[in-house]
């Protein structure tokens, strides 16, 4: 795995890119800026000069239920951020928080050869469009001090790689309890927004990596889609 890495200076987004070209498993692709990066639901991922926009294309975990895969590499992302001296926490099911703001966000699309993951990490950005100004923060602005990428780069590689790995044979079972210690929001009156939201409290999440909520009818399970965790 990262046997290739493909590191250029522009592109429209490095997930649409390695979804379009015909690279080996394990490529890395690069862009120090993205023209039209995305998040979850064709929403736009800033992407300014400064912060790290990466994809890379692995095999299908044949036999595994990918829906907890972004919980693992938030879990990745987290033990990397640890070395520039950040305490994050993991907003389910996609996102890696830091003081109550957006820092990183993790995309995992099901692709024929396999799966295609996608992470931006805001790193050295001193401002961010108006559009995500409020909710979103870098390392830069957390730290005082600007970081390499290159560094960034390099420790969540070998944090992912060792995480899908473990993930690859222990299945989600292995991440549990440590996913569920550095969630967001534990503890906390939330609601789920989707077609029909869904309120209460944020018990923590199953072997599935499923939400568990606490609402007056009962105990409900959530599971990751086309929903938005949201503080109530
Ligand atoms: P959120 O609660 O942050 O809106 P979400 O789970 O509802 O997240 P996602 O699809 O995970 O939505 O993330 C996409 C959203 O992230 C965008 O709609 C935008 O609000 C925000 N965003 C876009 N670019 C950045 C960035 N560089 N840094 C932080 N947040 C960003
Ligand atoms: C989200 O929070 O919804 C996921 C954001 C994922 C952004 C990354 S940046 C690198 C890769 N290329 C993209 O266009 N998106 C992902």
């Amino acid at each position: 795995m990262f046997k290739y890495m493909v590191w250029l200076e522009r592109l429209d987004s490095t997930q649409t890119h390695l979804k379009k070209k015909n690279y080996p498993h394990g490529t890395v692709v690069v862009a120090d800026f993205q023209s039209a990066g995305r998040g979850r639901l064709g929403r736009v991922w800033e992407s300014q000069e400064g912060g790290l926009y990466f994809s890379f294309l692995m095999k299908d975990i044949h036999g595994k239920d990918i829906s907890p895969l972004p919980l693992v590499l938030g879990y990745s992302l987290v033990k990397s951020l640890r070395y520039f001296g950040l305490n994050t926490s993991i907003k389910w099911p996609n996102d890696v928080y830091a003081s109550g703001k957006k820092l990183c966000g993790i995309l995992v699309e099901r692709v024929k050869k396999g799966l295609v993951v996608g992470i931006g990490v805001n790193v050295n950005q001193r401002e961010f469009p108006r559009e995500v100004e409020d909710k979103a923060v870098s390392i830069r602005l957390l730290k005082g001090v600007e970081v390499s990428r290159k560094l960034v780069l390099l420790k969540l590689l070998e944090n992912i790689y060792g995480d899908i790995l473990k993930f690859q044979t222990g299945g989600f079972g292995a991440f549990k309890s440590s996913v569920e210690e550095l969630l967001l929001f534990k503890g906390q009156e939330v609601v789920v927004l989707s077609e029909k939201p869904v309120a209460g409290l944020l018990l923590g999440i199953d072997d599935y990596g499923r939400l568990l909520l606490r609402t007056p009818n009962g105990v409900r399970e959530v599971i990751s889609g086309e929903v938005s965790l949201r503080l109530r």
